[in-house]
């Protein structure tokens, strides 16, 4: 599959701008990252003007109608439109987030949107993300037992168990921490970023599982967990409002616990 990553130094050119219908009401720019593997050129910057009198609330909204109505060539990702799926994570006005819970007017100015940064783009908006979900089959993101399930119940936990997955369980792997986070993108082969890490977490504390001990020793490793500096992009940028920051600050006390 052809695919860009874009050097860190290079320079992004103008392309083309679509004007504005005759008799729009309130009008937008939205600059919007363009990159065709068939076309064979560097990446460029498009401009569409949109009729907001005629457009959705939120940046979602607004791309789905330039895909409509103006440019069908325009690609990217989504499918629920509530936050919950994560396909549409993307960054827009510098910080990585959700396209259909960000509403066009809390962006001030021209709404400028690109791919999630430091992925390869397999076009337009859409950042390629196989490696990410093979290293979030790496955690083994299932529950893992030795004993047998209870013949005529579910595997059960007390209220107070069942609370230690709030604000884990909540995480649609949209991957907007992993990719905002530094760490990750000089280290991303090898350090499994915030995202992973607090599905790590989330299956190392859930008290039905039984091969916590496992868990852990599979993230002693020097690249895995330990490239966390704790700089805190991730829990910014989160759009679930989530700390994974903290989830991957809680594996570290317990890998500390275990040794003393
Ligand atoms: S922790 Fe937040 S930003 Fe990171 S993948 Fe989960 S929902 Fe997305
Ligand atoms: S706190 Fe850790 S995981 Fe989060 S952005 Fe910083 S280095 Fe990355
Ligand atoms: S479309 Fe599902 S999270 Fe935005």
């Amino acid at each position: 599959m052809a695919q860009f990553k874009l050097p860190a130094n290079s320079r992004i050119t103008d392309g083309k701008t679509w004007s504005a219908p005759a008799g729009a009401g309130k009008t937008r720019r939205f600059r919007v990252y363009r990159w065709n593997p068939d076309e064979g050129q560097n990446p460029r910057v498009d401009t569409y003007e949109v009729d907001m009198d005629s457009c959705g609330p939120m940046v979602l909204d607004a791309l789905i109608k330039i895909k409509n109505e103006i440019d069908p060539t325009l690609t990217f990702r989504r499918s629920c439109r509530e936050g919950i799926c994560g396909s549409c994570a993307m960054n827009i006005d510098g910080t990585n987030t959700l396209a259909c819970t960000k509403a066009c007017d809390d962006v001030d100015g021209d709404v400028r949107i690109y791919p999630l940064p430091h992925m390869p783009v397999v076009k337009d908006l859409v950042p390629d993300l196989t490696h990410f979900y093979a290293q979030y089959a790496s955690i083994k993101p299932w529950m893992q037992t030795q004993t047998p399930a209870p013949p005529d119940s579910e595997r059960l936990q007390s209220k107070d168990d069942r609370a230690k997955l709030d604000g884990l369980y909540e995480c649609i792997l949209c991957a907007c921490c992993s990719t905002s986070c530094p760490s990750y993108w000089w280290n991303g082969d090898r350090y499994l970023g915030p995202a992973i890490l607090l599905q790590a977490y989330r299956w190392i504390v859930d008290s039905r599982d039984e091969n916590t001990g496992e868990r852990l020793d599979d993230l002693e490793d020097p690249f895995k967990l330990y490239r966390c500096h704790t700089i805190m992009n991730c829990t910014r940028t989160c759009p679930k409002g989530l700390n994974p920051a903290k989830a991957i600050g809680e594996i570290k006390k317990l890998m500390i616990e275990r040794r003393t």
